[in-house]
């Protein structure tokens, strides 16, 4: 049976960790990601402990010259990390006292992995915070892009998946602008509760030496240091957030993916994605089928799974810190990677697609959702919007056991439904009319879309 490595708490123990119960608990093949993390945030508590005297500036100078050089090794891959090393942490210290000997040992002075792991976690967090609202504006702008393209496009609206009215597809397009635009809120906020520095709470309950955790906190660019030093150790609040968000960006996506993945079969026929987008079957030569929007979708329940799994995982621990934390890591790596990846592919995708504007033109001039424009030109004609709604019905009725559509209905026919009904009534049975007559606040008429599109300028 090999040796184990010294691990950073052995001395307190008469045998060796046993080597399955090594593998079992090592994280290294997990928090290794956090290897610039770490190493910024030990070259930020040595000099606070050099500023403070706590080490001499000889030391700290062997320490931080050592720990630049082990994040050179590390991304270049000279140094694996070994799971025998524990934990991302254990790799970086004990490459250290192979570089610079015993000085390595003087690092750890005043900090322990509790608030050493939950400074890499802040840190990876902010990092990927920023990535996801740069890739979101980077979606946001391709909608707003869609949506003045398509302004003056007219589309099915839908409830309950049935044609329900037209609508500008600019307007349709700016409904998920709205959505990713309040996710990036979302991100914004937690951004405010992630920097926070919790470097300085040593193990939960602080320590005898000096430390200055404010000058940590302004060395690692954090905005605030922590108020309470088991919260800051054993606090998992800002994972749980951060992965709710993404899961629901994941939502928003799932829905939009939907509505492609329907578009684009040929039953609806709305929607063409680029061959460079869609995929065919190896066995149908004439499928062409909308994957990317596919596993975007399957994606969603991924996230949404870690959701549950870091917060079951938080649920009933006993203050402070606990070794069931780590397992924090999956999770939210898993859903930060995952939701940038689904945000900036489906942004070039969406780039890559065309509303198939001929068929939507003919399918809306013709389609039993401008029934609702009868019913409020009934209302304009002052017939009480419920009697409207009766005679509208049977005139649809009437449409389809006839086969008529409505703008071919004859007026002598309309009149004997409503007395109300006149001439006119045709110029409301177009899509354009229909759409533009729409009066109030954010409603899908040309010129209301052309109002969201300027607001939506000024929020990108
Ligand atoms: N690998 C651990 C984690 O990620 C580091 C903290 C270990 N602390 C401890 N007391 N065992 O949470």
């Amino acid at each position: 049976m090999s040796k184990n490595k010294e691990l950073l708490w052995q001395s307190r123990f008469s045998l060796p960790f046993d080597r399955d119960a090594l593998k079992f608990s090592s994280s290294v093949h997990v928090d290794r990601k956090l290897f610039r993390e770490d190493i910024r945030g030990s070259i930020a508590h040595v000099t606070m402990l050099a500023e403070e005297k706590i080490v001499s500036r000889e030391e700290a100078d062997s320490i931080v010259a050592g720990l630049r050089e082990i994040e050179v090794e590390l991304a270049e891959g000279s140094l694996v990390p070994q799971w025998e090393d524990e934990d991302i942490h254990t790799v970086i210290e004990n490459r250290l006292k192979e570089k610079i000997g015993i000085a390595a040992g003087k690092l750890h002075s005043g900090r322990s992995r509790n608030d050493q792991v939950a400074t890499d976690t802040r840190l990876y967090m902010r990092g990927r915070i920023n990535s996801l609202e740069e890739v979101l504006g980077g979606l946001m702008k391709v909608l707003l892009e869609k949506a003045e393209t398509y302004r003056e496009t007219i589309i099915f609206g839908y409830t309950h998946l049935q044609r329900a009215q037209p609508i500008s597809a600019g307007h349709y397009y700016l409904a998920y602008f709205n959505m990713f635009d309040r996710d990036r809120g979302r991100l914004r906020d937690l951004m405010k509760r992630v920097d926070i520095s919790p470097l300085g709470a040593a193990a939960f309950a602080g320590s005898t030496l000096p430390l200055n955790p404010s000058r940590t906190a302004e060395l690692l660019g954090f905005g605030a240091i922590f108020p309470n030093s088991i919260d800051a150790v054993s606090d998992r609040d800002i994972i749980i957030e951060f992965i709710s968000a993404c899961a629901t960006i994941m939502m928003h996506l799932s829905r939009f993916s939907e509505d492609v993945i329907l578009w684009s079969s040929y039953e609806f026929g709305y929607l063409e994605i680029s061959d460079a987008f869609a995929t065919g079957s190896s066995l149908m030569p004439q499928k062409k089928n909308a994957d990317i929007a596919e596993l975007v979708r399957g994606k969603t329940g991924r996230v949404y799974g870690n959701l549950m799994t870091i917060l079951t995982i938080m649920k009933g621990l006993p203050l402070s810190y606990n070794r069931d934390m780590q397992e924090d890591k999956p999770p939210l790596f898993d859903s930060a990677e995952t939701t940038i990846d689904c945000v900036k592919i489906f942004a070039k995708m969406l780039e890559n697609t065309a509303l198939k504007e001929d068929r939507l033109a003919k399918l809306t001039a013709e389609d039993l959702s401008l029934a609702t424009e009868i019913a409020e030109y009934l209302v304009r004609r002052h017939v009480p919007f419920r009697d409207a709604h009766r005679i509208t019905g049977k005139i649809v009725t009437w449409s389809i056991t006839n086969a008529i559509t409505l703008p071919n209905i004859p007026l002598e026919k309309f009149r004997e439904f409503s007395e109300a009904i006149e001439g006119d009534i045709y110029d409301s049975l177009k899509p354009d009319a229909s759409v533009n007559s729409k009066k109030t606040h954010g409603s899908c008429s040309f010129r209301s879309v052309a109002a969201q599109i300027a607001e939506a300028g000024k929020a990108l």
